[in-house]
């Protein structure tokens, strides 16, 4: 089970998210994802969260009073001693990027906080003081860490237990220990032929053992092709 907070600037961006079946199965197990907006906690004027960077720029920079407040408000404690309770992760582009041993890492946290960043990311001191980990869902830019944060919680959460129909799709699927840490085998479904492109004869053979060594054979394979 994991408790997931997420601090955005964007709150209803999440019901969507929310609202994903593998992600209310979780929920109904007992894990929570919660939004947190930053604009809650701010005491600034016009609830304001980010302003221009010192030494000129373009953009706009989340400020770290603001994520002081926030993070102080939801959990009661110093912000700086959040990390000690619970990973707290901000996405961004340069960050550690995601992959599988990360998302099992993460899975693994019984408690876990998203800082999304807006326009030109964060004030430094958020990064510094504030988290314990900084993700990147790959080198390039978003426009914030929302999507970023939906992306890891969607990897995540399907790690956990119960959350997928059947557990077993979670074990062998690609890049997992079960494959080690091969992408996954091709899979096909009916029809048989269609247009007289034909599914591979051995998965219709019958013959268990000849179908998961053809399996782990294209597994392996799409590994070294990088594909
Ligand atoms: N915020 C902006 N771009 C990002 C990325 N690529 N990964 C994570 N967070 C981000």
């Amino acid at each position: 089970m994991m408790q997931a907070d997420v601090f955005t600037l964007f709150p209803n961006w999440f019901d969507w998210f929310l609202g994903q079946r593998h992600v209310r199965n979780a929920l109904t197990l007992g894990s929570s994802v919660e939004a947190v907006d930053y604009r809650d906690s701010t005491t600034l004027a016009g609830r304001s969260v980010d302003d221009t960077p010192f030494g000129g720029g373009a953009g706009m920079v989340l400020r770290v009073d603001v994520v002081d407040w926030a993070l102080q408000a939801r959990y009661g404690v110093d912000s700086v001693a959040v990390g000690q309770q619970r990973r707290v992760v901000a996405l961004t582009p340069g960050g550690r990027v995601l992959d599988e041993e990360l998302v099992v890492e993460l899975a693994a946290a019984p408690a876990l906080t998203l800082l999304c960043g807006r326009y030109e990311g964060f004030d430094e001191r958020i990064l510094e003081r504030f988290c314990t980990d900084q993700v990147s869902i790959g080198r390039y830019v978003l426009a914030g860490g929302e999507l970023a944060a939906m992306v890891v919680l969607d990897a995540v959460l399907r790690k956990l237990p119960g959350a997928l129909g059947d557990a077993a799709s979670a074990h062998e699927e690609s890049f997992s220990a079960a494959l080690e840490g091969q992408p996954e085998y091709p899979h096909y479904t009916r029809p048989a032929e269609y247009r007289g492109w034909e599914v591979p004869e051995v998965l219709l053979s019958g013959h268990h053992a000849r179908v998961a060594q053809w399996r782990r054979e294209q597994s392996r394979k799409r590994g070294e092709g990088g594909r």
